[in-house]
């Protein structure tokens, strides 16, 4: 017997499957049958559009922002960002089909990526699926992500920084039954950090690229923000909370660290909880990546401050490693402002309110070792190797720039496989540190050759890792699920948008 669904399956997106390898594959005239069969657990509509924030005391700020608006699923799916000019929070459980219509009300083309989620090529916000004014693109896919800290951005080719950077991201966070049985802090202790740095003109707009360097240096503001807010406060009571940390920065690396030097209780990365948690006095976060903390305020009297701040990076001083030449990034060519990246900030500032309860003890295993594991790579494929370099002051991969659908053979791999990918840092002229980004997968990171801070976070499961000049690192990748196009690229935006970004193919 062969009812409806399996009818359309099997001439519809069935025999597409066939060819291209996957129910999601098969392009808009397979979605459309497969449509039919998609129940969305959660369902909901994010429209960008120009606004204006309150950011800083006096004028309001002109902003492009997203607007979230909840259709179907629980209410916790959707939560706004109190007083920001930030993306709502879609908070999904594991194994939940997710519906999401994005409609673009800005004057210019764009699309949304879901960033460390693994879901179909077609799903992923690619450049070449942007719409333009008035459209509206509607995604489909099941959240198979682990729980952890991921988060939303427009991708359209060589404006995504400046549509971040006008306000368009959000956290996209994803629980699931492992996390629940741990007794890590929830709710209003459990809190959303997205560090940005902005420019401000004296009547309170934003700027944005300045100075000619900025695109080859990448763009740095003067000013931090957590949240979309200026001077981040926040009342805590004496007990733990989880914080993740997000580095929604277009190009500012962050050196994280308690201002009274402390150290910082490290529980998660990019792709969830990692397995034990790990003691560091600093952590180095670089433009996209995630961290997440653990931190009992109980520790800090009440009506004391917990400050978390970002130490100085001395940016020019890496370009001294043995290789690299002597000609190094001068200090005042890593970004032009007078907060140049790798500067010190303070980040926020954490107001212990109350001494309130002790809450629950940090577990000592956070997630089972088997959550971590990877098949080794099949022994026939040799290790590939990516080459990020500047020439003539632009970014680039194995000397390659971005074509919309250009795809090498060497950025060819095949679906169900298992590979080491290496990534290089080659320096060029400047040298300059890129934090490169894999789309459609969470890799495990096998070693690095370099890390002259000491203290990256390289643990857990990652979808971007920062390469300082002449640093390299070896990556474990895995195919599953998704063949076609995604892309993996440098996630300094300014670096991203003059094309230091590829496509990677996975054949079926
Ligand atoms: Cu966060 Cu290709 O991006
Ligand atoms: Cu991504
Ligand atoms: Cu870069």
């Amino acid at each position: 017997m062969i009812n409806r669904r399996d009818f359309l399956r099997l001439t519809g997106t069935g025999a597409l499957s066939m060819l291209a390898g996957g129910p999601f594959a098969g392009g808009r005239s397979a979605w459309a049958s497969e449509e039919q069969a998609f129940q969305p657990d959660v369902e909901l509509s994010l429209r960008a559009a120009p606004t204006e924030a309150a950011i800083l005391p006096g004028a309001p700020s002109q902003v492009w922002s997203f607007r979230g608006d909840l259709i179907k699923g629980p209410a916790g799916a959707l939560q706004p960002m109190p007083a920001s000019y930030l993306g709502p929070t879609i908070r999904v459980r594991r194994g939940q089909k997710v519906r999401i219509h994005f409609i673009n009300d800005l004057p210019q083309e764009s699309i949304v990526h879901w960033h460390g989620l693994h879901v179909p090529a077609e799903m992923d916000g690619h450049p070449r699926d942007v719409i333009e004014t008035g459209q509206r693109f509607t995604y489909e896919f099941e959240v198979r992500n682990r729980a952890g800290t991921y988060w939303y951005h427009p991708h359209p080719h060589a404006k995504t920084g400046l549509q971040v950077y006008a306000g368009l991201a959000g956290m996209f966070i994803v629980d699931d039954a492992a996390e629940d049985r741990l007794d890590l802090p929830r709710g209003e202790h459990d809190l959303s950090l997205v560090i940005q740095d902005r420019l401000f003109n004296p009547d309170n707009q934003l700027v944005y690229l300045t100075h000619h360097m900025d695109r080859m240096t990448g763009f740095v503001g003067e000013r931090i923000l957590v949240n979309g807010r200026a001077a981040f406060r926040q009342a805590v009571a004496g007990r733990p909370y989880r914080l993740r940390l997000l580095n929604g920065s277009n190009a500012r690396i962050y050196r994280l660290a308690w201002s009274d030097g402390r150290p910082l209780t490290v529980i998660g990365s990019d792709g969830g909880l990692l397995e034990k948690p790990l003691s560091m006095d600093t952590v180095m976060l670089g433009p996209a990546e995630r961290v997440e903390l653990w931190v009992d305020f109980g520790r800090w009297g009440k009506n004391q401050e917990a400050v978390l701040v970002s130490k100085f990076i001395d940016l020019a001083a890496v370009s001294a490693l043995p290789g690299m030449g002597r000609m190094g990034p001068r200090r005042g060519m890593m970004g032009t402002g007078v907060m140049p990246n790798g500067a010190p900030h303070t980040l926020a500032r954490f107001q212990v309110t109350s001494r309130e309860g002790r809450g629950a003890e940090l577990p000592e295993r956070l997630s089972p070792r088997e959550a971590f594991e990877s098949p080794p790579p099949d022994d026939d494929r040799p290790v590939r190797r990516f080459e990020f370099a500047m020439n003539h002051m632009r970014g680039t991969i194995n000397n390659r720039i971005f074509e919309m659908a250009g795809v090498a053979e060497e950025e060819t791999v095949a679906l169900n496989t298992s590979e080491i990918w290496e990534f290089v840092n080659r320096g060029g002229m400047p040298p300059l540190p890129h934090p490169i980004h894999v789309h459609g997968l969470q890799f495990k990171v096998l070693g690095r050759l370099g890390a002259p801070f000491g203290d990256v976070l390289d643990q857990g499961w990652k979808d971007t890792v920062l390469l300082m000049p002449g640093e390299r690192v070896r990556l474990q990748m895995r195919f599953t699920d998704y063949p076609g196009l995604f892309l993996y690229h440098c996630h300094n935006l300014e670096h991203e948008d003059m094309g230091m970004m590829r496509n990677y193919y996975v054949r079926a």
